[in-house]
């Protein structure tokens, strides 16, 4: 019943259309009668002429292009589509037999194209969306979940599910799922707890030291002047090394501040190289380790930053220096000037760097031998500074080590 009142509607409003197309029709059939051309010959002509007037007013206008052409069979659903397109959070719209009437282009990009019509449980495989999504038919009551992909890339969402009332009335009710991405919240939140358990940890190790010593001197060391004297010396080196450590954390931090402003000051780097290499030569001597500089003639200018610059070039002399002892030499070489890029190249020939380690060795705390580290009074923070000295210089680090060998770090401007 509901269907023929469509339909009688629709042909009013088609033959309301072409009225006077229609009416001319009919004057040219009675004419053609009246001429007397025979009478079923010119009704069945003007017959043909009729539905020809009737389907062209029914003819609807050409579809819009829609990038889903599901979201173009549901009326009031057009609109709706282009929003959800311009938003970049996966949007699928559900009807209430679980059927997904419309995906927008956020979508189908992380998910996949989904043909109109398609099942949910076809397509969503979680059984904890698909429950959630079934409280909320029933209840009509907005819904969250967190949910975690593997595939095809680890991403964690939170998955909302609301219902919504759309389209002309009588509106029609359907269910609006968005996924919300919080992968990247997440790792964030993963590395910062990471780095404050590496902090602490690196800054309990000297404090529980600190008070051992403490507990002997007022205890069992008391009156013992020798033993006062070597504790002392020890608890001096460990409080050093705790306020080196929170000297580094806070350069660190003051640098991922800064990191997106360019340094513009010119600075030469020969005489700055040559200067961290005199600051150097003390250690250099301890370790018996030599450091050979090799220069340009010219001078050979980068944009930059002075101190930030001398901090990274100490750290990596230092370390050629300290973890490439064994080689007794260090080289420093500076490339560049005269239009070409500059180019700075540290290398030792100590034992190389295993190649599993490589990629990790600029992270914060990251030291491929911990206890050699200590050792040798490392925080495990300079390579990280480094890295981000570097970031802002728009300069690049390269690391190349072969085991027995040694390693090269080069900087390149
Ligand atoms: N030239 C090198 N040869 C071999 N291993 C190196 C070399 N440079 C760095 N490493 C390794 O990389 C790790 C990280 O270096 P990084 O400079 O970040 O920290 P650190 O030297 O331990 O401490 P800090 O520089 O804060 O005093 C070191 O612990 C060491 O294991
Ligand atoms: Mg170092």
């Amino acid at each position: 019943m509901e269907k023929a009142a469509i339909i009688w509607t629709q042909l009013k409003a088609s033959v309301g259309a072409q009225k006077w197309a229609i009416a001319l029709s009919a004057i040219v059939a009675i004419g053609l009668g009246l001429a007397g051309i025979s009478v079923p010959a010119v009704l069945l002509f003007w017959l043909v002429w009729l539905v020809a007037l009737v389907n062209r007013a029914a003819d609807p206008r050409p579809p819009v292009p829609s990038s889903n052409p599901s979201a173009m069979e549901h009326a009031g659903l057009g609109p709706l589509a282009a929003a959800f397109d311009a938003l970049d959070t996966p949007i699928l719209v559900v009807a209430a037999d679980e059927t997904v009437i419309l995906q927008n282009q956020a979508a189908e990009k992380a998910f996949g194209t989904i043909p109109p019509n398609t099942d949910l449980a076809a397509r969503v495989r979680s059984p904890g969306i698909l429950d959630m999504v079934r409280e909320t038919i029933v209840t009509g009551k907005a819904n969250q979940f967190e949910h975690s992909e593997r595939f095809p890339s680890e991403a964690v969402y939170i998955v909302r599910v609301a219902p919504a009332d759309i389209g002309a009335p009588p509106a029609r009710r359907l269910f609006v799922l968005s996924y919300r991405d919080i992968s990247q919240a997440r790792r964030i939140d993963r590395m910062r707890s990471d780095f404050v358990a590496n902090a602490s940890h690196e800054l309990r190790t000297p404090l529980a030291s600190l008070r051992g010593f403490i507990e002997t001197l007022q205890g069992p060391a008391r009156n013992d002047a020798k033993a006062h004297e070597k504790f002392l010396a020890i608890m001096h080196e460990q409080a050093t090394r705790m306020s080196r450590l929170v000297d580094d954390l806070l350069s660190l931090s003051r640098f991922e501040l800064k990191s997106h402003i360019a340094p513009d000051e010119a600075i030469d780097l020969a005489p700055l190289l040559g200067h961290v290499r005199d600051t150097l030569q003390p250690l250099a001597k301890d370790l018996n380790v030599e450091i050979v500089l090799d220069l340009p003639v010219g001078s050979v200018i980068v944009q930059g930053d002075r101190d930030e610059l001398t901090e990274v070039f100490e750290n990596l002399i230092e370390n050629a220096c300290k973890y490439g002892q064994d080689g007794r030499k260090v080289e420093v070489t500076l490339l560049g000037g005269g239009g070409m890029p500059a180019e700075v190249a540290v290398r030792d020939h100590g034992p190389g760097i295993p190649a599993e380690h490589v990629p990790r060795i600029t992270e914060r705390f990251y030291r491929v031998n911990v206890e050699a580290s200590r050792s040798k009074k490392g925080t495990g923070l300079g390579l990280a500074i480094v890295k981000h000295i570097l970031t802002r210089h728009r300069a690049r680090l390269i690391v190349q080590s072969e085991l027995g060998k040694g390693t090269v770090f080069t900087v390149r401007f």
